[in-house]
């Protein structure tokens, strides 16, 4: 039997309604339903090759073999792919991204997404785009967000079968930019895989998960409408909602360093001076500034000039998870 092989490309997304906390941790269907913007600027790209040779998975990540929990992490979504397709055979997974590793900047979601759509594809499997979100969705759930294109929204479903993500708006409906705020990090914080595992232990996270169709149906709104303004502001009550559930999760989880708080400040004062700009951050201390596109150098200039960021990555809004040809 011959090689079977195919390359994908996918973009990470940037939630501006956060999903945080599973129902079902297995599946990983989600306590509430999300909503992002893919990140053009930035991309995974990877190659699986499913060999009749190979006794076992491998996976090289940026050109080094990768640590045995991110291998065993493939493995176990390579055997969703392998058991859909009723084969044995084992892969060789050589991925790469095009941001800088260990700038905290999750790359779960460009990751998964691309492995889903190059694993399918290189068994000859036809997908549509719904199942190649629920399967994504199986390695991160933030992955199933990454496969349609521009504004997506993961509708947290009842069940395996339901719970996808779409897209309500192309990439050029709205230009709208991410430039992130990539400040020093600490000591290496917790994953989200452990965080949706506690969340339930705030007593913050009923209240936000139970608010989060009016949450939804406001963000949703804003970005069919281009109302930045109400954007803004769903986007920034939804970041610090998170981390409340975050800091008063048992564990608790602080994500954020000083900086952090100094660029959240400063964003809201640039807006209160007439800069349509707004924060939000997932797991980790790097703080994505939305704004609109013909105002991302601007941001960008204002945003380095703040001691303790590092760089600034500029993105606008990206399309859908593709296939590349050799
Ligand atoms: O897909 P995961 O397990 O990496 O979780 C993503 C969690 C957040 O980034 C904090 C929020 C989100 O919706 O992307």
């Amino acid at each position: 039997m011959s090689l079977r092989s195919a390359r994908a490309i996918a973009h990470p997304n940037i939630a501006f309604i956060k999903y945080w906390g599973n129902r079902d941790a297995a599946l990983r269907l989600p306590s509430n339903g999300s909503i992002s913007m893919n990140l053009e600027g930035l991309a995974t790209r990877t190659r699986v090759t499913f060999d009749p040779s190979s006794e076992s998975d491998e996976l090289l990540l940026n050109g080094k073999p990768a640590n045995k929990s991110a291998l065993s992490r493939a493995s176990d979504f390579l055997d969703i792919v392998r058991n859909l397709a009723s084969i044995q055979l084992r892969a060789s997974v050589v991925s790469e991204n095009d941001f800088p590793t260990g700038a905290g900047i999750a790359s779960s979601a460009s990751a998964f997404s691309a492995l889903a759509l190059a694993s399918t594809a290189a068994l000859g499997m036809k997908m549509s785009e719904a199942e190649l979100s629920r399967l994504a969705r199986r390695g991160s759930g933030s992955a199933c967000r990454s496969i349609p294109e521009g504004f997506t929204e993961w509708a947290a479903g009842l069940s395996d079968l339901d719970s996808f993500a779409c897209s309500f708006a192309a990439p050029s409906y709205w230009q709208l930019a991410d430039c992130i705020a990539v400040v020093q990090t600490g000591e290496k914080q917790a994953g989200s895989t452990e965080g949706h595992k506690i969340a339930n232990t705030s007593p913050v996270q009923r209240a936000r998960v139970e608010d989060a169709p009016r949450r939804l149906e406001i963000c949703r709104e804003a970005i069919l409408k281009k109302d930045f303004e109400k954007l803004a502001d769903i986007i920034e009550l939804d970041s610090n909602l998170l981390h409340a559930v975050m800091m008063t999760s048992d564990p608790r989880l602080y994500y954020w360093q000083g900086v952090t708080l100094e660029v959240m400040r400063s964003v809201q004062s640039w807006r209160q001076s007439g800069i349509p700009c707004a924060f939000t951050i997932d797991a980790g201390p790097n703080v994505h500034v939305i704004c609109l596109a013909d105002e991302s150098e601007r941001i960008s200039n204002l945003l380095q000039d703040i001691p303790g960021v590092n760089t600034v990555l500029i993105s606008r809004v990206g399309g859908a998870a593709r296939l590349l040809l050799d």
